[in-house]
């Protein structure tokens, strides 16, 4: 089986003063959120669609999907306070109402990354068929510079240094066993996915994304995302 899991349990803090979490913001007329759900669902391969969502905008997050999109692989599901902890959510509630066999595979993608295209969904799902674990990545642009405490420690060669995107898409089985295999602190402290199976010593593979595949995060991320919505009409 194949699914996917929109990650939108996040409470969205560095957009600043805003009156609810960043991904239910309205871009160019509907939720930031609807904009990548109706990417999904134009994939037929998917078997389930995920809605991973904050515990206290369940209904608010059902309202929309009932609103705006009608295609009954769509499911809201509850998140948890942490992304991996929504992530793991997200597989409980595959693995309970679908079970688990060896070779289901998960993409997994930001809420909040709408411009996500047909193309890397497609690359995701071929790669996940074929590797235990995948990350979209765009290369780095400028020169990376490592520092601690307003010191340069290292300049990593730049050809050799990307920019993580999502989606992030994994054999359930690896993933789960991988997460498994964390410590508690670990568990608390890992803020990317793909780092939980590099942890435990499964191969990361790359897909291309697009720079347009960006994170809205801040206010100005936004006016940006709005804009490229209007120049694209
Ligand atoms: N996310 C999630 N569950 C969490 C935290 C984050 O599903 N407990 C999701 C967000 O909703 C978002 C994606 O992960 O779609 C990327 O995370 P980020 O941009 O860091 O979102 P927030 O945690 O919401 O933002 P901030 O760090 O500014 O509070």
């Amino acid at each position: 089986m194949i699914y996917a899991q929109i990650l939108a349990g996040g409470k969205g803090t560095r957009m600043g003063n805003v009156p609810m979490p960043k991904q239910f913001l309205t871009l160019a007329g509907k939720p930031i959120l609807i904009h990548t759900v109706e990417k999904f669902v134009l994939e037929s391969r998917f078997d389930a669609i995920l809605v991973v969502c904050p515990a206290d905008w369940l209904s608010h997050t059902q309202d929309l999907i009932k609103k705006y999109i009608s295609d009954e692989r769509v499911h809201v599901v509850t998140g948890g306070s942490e992304r991996n902890e929504t992530l793991m959510k997200g597989i409980d509630y595959i693995q309970e109402n679908y079970g688990s066999h060896d070779d289901d595979i998960v993409v997994t993608h930001d809420a909040v990354r709408p411009f996500i295209t047909q193309r890397i969904i497609n690359d995701n799902i071929e790669a996940a068929l074929e590797h235990p674990a995948v990350d979209t990545v765009v290369p780095a642009i400028d020169t990376i510079v490592q520092g601690t405490e307003g010191k340069i420690d290292d300049i990593p060669v730049r050809s050799t240094m990307y920019q993580g995107q999502t989606p992030q898409s994994f054999n359930i089985k690896t993933l789960v066993e991988s997460y498994n295999a964390l410590t508690d602190a670990q568990k608390e402290t890992l803020s990317d996915s793909c780092k939980i199976c590099l942890l435990a010593g499964q191969e990361v593979t790359l897909v291309r994304g697009e720079n347009y595949n960006f994170k809205i995060t801040t206010p100005y991320d936004l006016r940006v995302a709005s804009a490229l919505v209007e120049t694209r009409d």
